[in-house]
């Protein structure tokens, strides 16, 4: 027999249970997730707590989770092989993040574009926790000394502020506690944007369901959302930088690109000339035939909550032991008693 080998480093990652799962969620995280589970040592987590931020109905909150949860699986996360729990759970997500709202400075927040962006000219009415949100981001990978995070592109200054804050911890108190963890932000499908503009990336908060492609969404619901997306005049060009110019039309590129696995330039060359409406309907069909299984498979879990509040149970079990002594060392080198 062989020992098994041993993983490459540990992954911590997660997603807000704030609205529906779509597509970039997927291309962007949830299917990288499954691809690294077995390289890596893997945590898997429904942040629950950064969800709260902005105001959850307390009764749709809790079908939310079950909902991401089933979404995590349906994409091939196995909770046997990783960890998949939810972060209020784990009571050292919140015990770190105070630490590192100490660590932190509020410079390096006010310059956090994602905060400015959700808030816009609102920003006296943003909740505390929004604004100290990548705060505890940092803490839900830290409590793990995690070493990758797999995400999509929009998460990346967000873990830089995860570096600097494991630096200066790390200064501070002068012991090498927390790893500079490094972000997996694949290629492909790292920056899904809105099928209606393509300057906005695809969001769970957007008003309009017709700017995204819900991981719940139907075959005729899908089709009709990628028939009124929108696009240009010009047909497909031969190369994919010829793109550039055309976000919409880069965008849906983009998106058969991720999901058959094959860069954008292999897509331009198949179907140089031809125009948006023989695209659209062969990007409908490859959609169709990728989500279909992940939307059935997602059905069926939730129609058994029981099994996902067993899964998520277990997994803060699992969670929570390897938060304790990272935690402990914490607390012993910040002097608490
Ligand atoms: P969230 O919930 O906005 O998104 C979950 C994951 O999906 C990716 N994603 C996208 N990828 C491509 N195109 C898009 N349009 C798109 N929209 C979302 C995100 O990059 C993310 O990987 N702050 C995080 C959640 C979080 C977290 C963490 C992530 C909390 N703690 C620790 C990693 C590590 C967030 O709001 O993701």
């Amino acid at each position: 027999m062989t020992a098994p080998s041993k993983p490459a480093g540990r992954i911590f990652s997660g997603a807000q249970p704030s609205g529906n799962m779509h597509l970039g969620n997927y291309l962007g995280a949830f299917r990288n997730w499954a691809r690294l589970q077995d390289d890596y040592e893997a945590l898997y987590c429904v942040v629950d707590m950064h969800a709260i931020t902005v105001w959850q109905d307390p009764q749709d909150l809790q079908a939310q989770i079950r909902e991401a949860a089933a979404a995590y699986m349906a994409s091939g996360v196995d909770p046997e092989r990783s960890i998949l729990y939810n972060q209020s759970k784990v009571a050292g997500h919140a015990e770190l993040a105070w630490i590192f709202n100490c660590v932190s400075r509020l410079g390096w927040l006010n310059r956090m574009t994602q905060f400015k962006d959700k808030v816009g000219k609102n920003r006296e009415k943003a909740s505390v926790g929004l604004y100290i949100y990548p705060n505890l981001m940092a803490a839900d990978i830290l409590l793990y000394k995690a070493t990758h995070v797999p995400v999509g592109a929009d998460q990346k200054q967000h873990l830089e502020l995860t570096r600097d804050i494991a630096q200066k911890f790390n200064n501070d108190y002068g012991e090498d506690i927390f790893p500079l963890t490094e972000p997996v932000i694949q290629a492909e499908g790292a920056r899904i944007m809105s099928l209606r503009d393509g300057s906005k990336k695809m969001s769970k908060s957007d008003p309009s369901e017709m700017t995204r492609i819900n991981l719940n969404d139907d075959a005729d619901t899908l089709a009709n959302k990628i028939r009124k997306a929108r696009t240009d005049a010009e047909p497909l060009p031969g190369t994919a930088d010829k793109l550039d110019e055309r976000p919409e039309a880069a965008n849906l590129v983009g998106i058969y690109a991720a999901l058959m696995d094959v860069s954008r330039d292999a897509v331009c060359a198949e179907f140089e000339g031809k125009g948006f409406g023989d695209f659209k309907k062969a990007l409908t069909e490859v959609v169709v035939t990728k989500l279909s299984p992940i939307t059935e498979e997602m059905a069926r879990l939730q129609n058994d909550p029981a099994y996902i509040d067993q899964v998520l149970k277990d997994g803060a079990e699992r969670a929570s032991a390897l938060a304790e002594p990272v935690l402990a060392e914490v607390k012993r080198a910040v002097g608490y008693l």
